[in-house]
């Protein structure tokens, strides 16, 4: 198979967000108790309770921000119960998960202790589906506040002098659902009275956008209902809202599962992920009708695949396979050719749930494919996204669903140009010829690469066999000029380094 990308050095989409790297980690399963908590006795090795090989492992990935404690929980999540000493802290139902014991070890503290061994910007969902705005106005000035107040004097108390500067807030989570099932222009209005009292803290607010995977007129309907509420002033003191979150996953047809799935049903979940472009662009033109000056950004709070094996009573654990590599991927290439519109966007989750970076059983931990994506991929966080226009032919599966096999994205950073391309074909290579455009006659100096392959679709990391996945050097024959033929393998992912003369 054949395919042409095309690199065009001097149409400047926009820079690259870090933050379209971001991770979610939700109090669900063993996401946050196990995956990262573990306490300070226990035997796994950890600083101040929070895993070490999690940590390290996490590092690794320049993880530009954690969204924290929800998703669902977030709307049930009262922030006093995790602060203070551990032995006394309240122990909760998680009611949207099982009605699972919430000891509440990890609470504010514990969790900007995590991002800071982890070298994230927070990133807290505060409850408005069942909390108040003096709640949410309280936990801010608890975490960022400098003067003296009885709140900061607390944080103080509870070991932390410095301020924890959190400069994110989601205002509740999905309150079209579990936060509250609301109506857009009902949330519109408590949005606006939750922020008459947040506006004061120079914070980043992030609203509830819709739903991905609902069907196109109540996707529309959130967004215009939403923004027309909203645009209705009464009072010069109101402002624009500084985010709205779009929530999108990759599903698996129901027969299909994490390990086990047909051509048929790879294709569909491929071709299901390619959504995400058109949601971006249709989200962005709903809020454009009420907010033209862009003054609200687009954030993708959650994101990643769903295997139907991912259910409540599992705590939505499933295997991450190189399918869920290439979903990664695609959706990184779609975040970074749509970087002048995307703002943030965080996988879900980080552990052991959902499509996750790393796995745990007791003291061991596996990173997933879909990990060494985001560690391919990193280069592009803060480079300026330029234009890629691919010729490909499509994967030609006789199945309903029929991708095309290459995408990609391209950004430049200090003569750099880092390109990242996909196969998604189940089994052919494909030769790439890869060429790059500019007034300036581009030419490569030094070329490097790396892939990522499996022997087949299925192929994954187990805590038998951990490094059945992972990157491998890319032979790369760029002979200078402005052009050059790559191999992608059958179902890869490919990170190019191409230094410009
Ligand atoms: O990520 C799992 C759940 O998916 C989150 O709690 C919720 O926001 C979404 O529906």
């Amino acid at each position: 198979m054949k395919a042409r990308v095309t690199v065009v050095l001097d149409e400047k989409v926009g820079a690259v967000n870090p933050d379209i790297f971001g991770h979610f980690a939700e109090h669900l399963g063993r996401c946050v108790y196990e995956g990262i908590w573990v306490g300070e006795d226990s035997p796994i090795p950890n600083v101040r309770g929070i895993r070490t090989d999690a940590v390290q492992a996490l590092r690794r990935l320049d993880p530009p921000v954690l969204r924290w404690p929800g998703g669902c929980f977030a709307d049930d999540y009262r922030w006093r119960d995790g602060i203070g000493p551990r032995a006394t802290r309240p122990r909760r139902f998680n009611i949207h998960w099982g009605n699972a014991p919430e000891p509440n070890q990890f609470g504010t503290h514990e969790f900007v202790d995590l991002c800071r061994q982890i070298g994230a910007e927070p990133y807290i969902s505060l409850n408005l589906g069942s909390g108040s705005p003096r709640e949410a106005r309280e936990w801010v000035e608890y975490c960022n506040g400098t003067g003296d107040s009885t709140l900061t004097a607390e944080r103080r108390a509870n070991g932390s002098v410095e301020p924890f500067g959190v400069r994110y807030w989601g205002v509740g989570n999905e309150l079209w659902g579990c936060g509250g099932h609301l109506q857009p222009g009902a949330y519109a209005a408590e949005v606006k009275r939750y922020l008459t009292f947040l506006n004061h803290f120079g914070i980043f607010k992030i609203a509830c956008g819709p739903r991905g995977t609902n069907p196109f007129e109540l996707r529309r309907d959130w967004t215009l209902d939403f923004f027309r509420e909203y645009a209705k002033v009464q009072h010069p003191s109101q402002r624009p809202v500084e985010g709205f979150a779009l929530h999108f996953y990759t599903r698996t047809p129901e027969a299909g599962g994490d390990l086990e799935f047909s051509p048929s049903e790879y294709y569909w979940s491929i071709q299901d992920t390619l959504r995400m472009e058109g949601l971006i662009q249709e989200v962005r033109a709903g809020m454009d009708a009420y907010d033209p000056g862009r003054a609200t950004a687009l954030v993708i709070d959650e994101w990643g695949t769903w295997h139907p094996q991912a259910r409540s009573d599992t705590g939505l654990e499933q295997q991450n396979t190189m399918r869920d590599a290439l979903v990664a991927a695609l959706n990184l290439d779609i975040f970074v050719r749509n970087a002048n519109v995307v703002a943030m966007a965080n996988i879900a989750q980080t552990v052991n749930v959902l499509q996750a970076m790393i796995l745990t059983k007791g003291e061991r931990m596996i990173v997933t494919p879909s990990y060494h994506v985001f560690e391919m991929y990193r280069h592009h966080q803060a480079a300026e996204s330029v234009r890629i226009l691919v010729g490909s032919p499509t994967a030609g599966s006789g199945a309903p669903a029929d991708p095309p096999v290459v995408a990609g994205s391209a950004s430049l950073k200090n003569g750099r140009l880092f390109l990242t391309l996909t196969n998604v074909h189940i089994d052919q290579p494909v030769d790439v010829e890869v060429v790059l455009l500019g007034v300036d006659r581009p030419s490569v100096r030094r070329a490097a690469g790396r892939q990522l392959a499996g022997a087949d679709v299925h192929a994954h990391n187990s805590f038998d066999r951990p490094r059945t996945i992972q990157p491998v050097d890319a032979a790369l024959s760029w002979k200078g000029g402005d052009r050059s033929l790559l191999r992608l393998p059958a179902h890869s992912v490919s990170a190019l380094e191409l230094e410009l003369a």
